[in-house]
């Protein structure tokens, strides 16, 4: 590749990282983008964008998407250019790190653009541009995985967003670890946690969400995936969840992004 002329866009920030920190993330894109993935006449190119002070989410994000498309490669891009240097040894035959940031340098357009614990560090009126940006290096069918977890992946709150915008909002979480689903709020992706209050949407879900999990409470002593299960059934009567009991299993809901948009 040439070398670059301009700064990247965006803002180092700390690196925190941790080995399958992600997974769960990187599982539900595997199953859910895998389809797309396929179609693809060439090659699919993934970017695992702000991978962080180790290379690893880029590393394990490409081996699980080769388990839907074999032929997938993938750049990790990092804006800070020591951690690029720290990542180069890990390259291999479909995997390179690249210095950039949301100007996204790579060739062409791309199927997936994974951007983890990025966003969290930025400001809330940021979030839309960014998004935007990042939504027009995507190819036809492409998506963008936006959103959070905590430093060993047991909660997760990601956005996925196509080239038209946010479609969707998952929640995914170890059930074992889960004492109600509102736990789940501390995750939420910038462009929700401000809006964790009263009269905002995504405040009424996690409200839901703990009423159904308190119902199903009886289930409990059938193991914490079934009362997950039962509660995201009931909470399918109020709420436009996409998903369904193969993915809940795992201890996933997706919900359309309309139902939880913030309020203007
Ligand atoms: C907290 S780490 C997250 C690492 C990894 N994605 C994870 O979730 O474990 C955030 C990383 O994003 C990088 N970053 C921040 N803004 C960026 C941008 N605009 N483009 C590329 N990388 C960026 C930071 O330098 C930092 O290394």
């Amino acid at each position: 590749m040439a070398p670059r002329t301009t700064r990247p866009v965006g803002t180092p920030t700390r690196g925190t990282t941790n080995p399958n920190r992600l997974r769960r993330m990187d599982r539900w894109i595997a199953a859910v983008h895998g389809p797309a993935l396929r179609r693809s006449p060439e090659a699919p190119v993934a970017v695992d964008l702000g991978y962080g002070a180790a290379p690893w989410t880029a590393v394990e994000l490409l081996a699980r998407l080769r388990t839907a498309d074999p032929r997938t490669r993938l750049y990790g891009i990092e804006i800070e250019p020591a951690r690029v240097e720290a990542a180069k040894p890990y390259e291999h035959d479909g995997l390179s790190f690249v210095h950039g940031g949301f100007e996204v340098p790579v060739p062409g357009p791309v199927a997936l653009i994974r951007a983890a614990n990025v966003l969290r560090q930025y400001d809330e009126e940021q979030v839309t541009a960014v998004w935007r940006r990042l939504c027009e290096r995507l190819a036809p069918g492409g998506l963008l995985v936006e959103g959070t977890c905590d430093e060993i992946g047991r909660r997760h709150v990601w956005v996925a967003l196509d080239r038209s915008g946010p479609r969707t909002v998952t929640f995914a979480t170890r059930l074992g670890s889960l004492e109600r689903p509102s736990d789940l709020a501390e995750r939420l992706p910038k462009a929700l946690i401000h809006r964790n209050v009263p009269g905002e949407p995504v405040h009424a879900f996690l409200r839901d969400f703990d009423r159904a999990w308190a119902a199903a409470a009886p289930y409990a002593s059938l193991g914490a995936r079934q009362r997950w299960i039962r509660a995201v059934r009931d909470l399918a009567a109020d709420w436009p969840l996409t998903d369904g009991p193969r993915r809940w299993r795992q201890g996933e809901v997706t919900v359309r992004w309309e139902a939880l948009a913030p309020r203007e």
